[in-house]
């Protein structure tokens, strides 16, 4: 496996190859990664894994700064699965700043509502990140499923010859979604953590019980959350197809949400077939 860190030399490496199968990241890795590596592995002869932790997708007030950058760990863990680790510095990947952007679709909603700027951000260092790979087919979590969706649509619409895959997410044994940012937990708010995905299960079971009543759900988990001290910044029901508010009779939805436990934001979602 090789480590590279510049643009250039990264262009000389792929340019003969013939089937890149690429997964972005900002590094931290645990199992969720790998299993997207994985999945790329299976796609692609050339498998490209960047490490980069995008300052454009941060808010003012959020943890660019704290971020675990934990690079030599990670190269290990990938040291059998990929073939390129592309980790850039800031100065490479904005030698300026930045002001061409991508202009994502919901932007503003579900998490864009409370991250402003923060799908501008990703759509555009995925756009960068393509271009500089150009893989044939690239790897996203299903855990950042609102990202997942962006960067489909983004793909589609700008013509990119890309496909884009979804990997299911790794959970805990107890259910929490695996994310670098579990790790800001402390003891008591990791045992607490997984009443998030508890609280989608749960509305997961009512809607295939023949509930249909979204906003009543959504109103009652975010009760349920609240009443054990988390701050919510949504539970919603949404459409797989466009993360629209389904039309009553929609069969293939995702709940999701994003709440805080102290200073932790952490988000999760269930995909539902009724
Ligand atoms: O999901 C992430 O880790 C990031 O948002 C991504 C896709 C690597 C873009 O910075």
């Amino acid at each position: 496996m090789e480590i590279i860190s510049s643009v250039t030399d990264l262009r000389s490496r792929l340019r003969n190859e013939p089937a890149i199968a690429f997964v972005p990241t900002m590094g931290n890795l645990h199992q969720g990664h790998l299993d997207l590596v994985r999945i790329a592995r299976q796609h692609g002869k050339c498998v490209v894994v960047s490490i980069f932790v995008n300052p454009l997708q941060f808010g003012a007030n959020e943890d660019f700064g704290k971020y675990p950058r934990t690079l030599q760990d990670d190269c290990s863990k990938l040291e059998s699965l990929a073939d390129v680790v592309f980790a850039p510095p800031e100065s490479e990947l904005y030698p300026q700043p930045q002001q061409v952007a991508v202009i994502p679709p919901l932007e503003n909603d579900l998490c864009g509502a409370f991250r402003p700027g923060h799908f501008r951000g990703v759509a555009t260092v995925v756009l960068k990140l393509f271009n500089i790979v150009q893989p044939q087919l690239a790897v996203f979590g299903k855990k950042d499923y609102q990202q997942l969706y962006v960067v489909r649509q983004m793909a589609a619409q700008l013509n990119l010859p890309i496909e884009v895959v979804g990997g299911e997410t790794a959970r805990a044994p107890d259910g929490l979604a695996l994310s670098s940012r579990n790790q800001y937990l402390s003891a008591g708010e990791r045992t607490e953590a997984v009443f998030l995905y508890q609280t989608l299960a749960g509305v997961r079971q009512a809607l295939l019980d023949g509930a249909a009543d979204y906003a009543g759900l959504e109103r009652r988990a975010t009760q349920a959350l609240g009443a054990r001290g988390w701050l919510v910044d949504y539970v919603a029901v949404r459409n797989q197809a466009g993360l629209a508010q389904p039309r009553e009779g929609e069969g293939e939805l995702v709940i999701l949400a994003a709440a805080r436990l102290g200073q932790t934001r952490l988000i999760d979602n269930l995909e539902v077939c009724i």
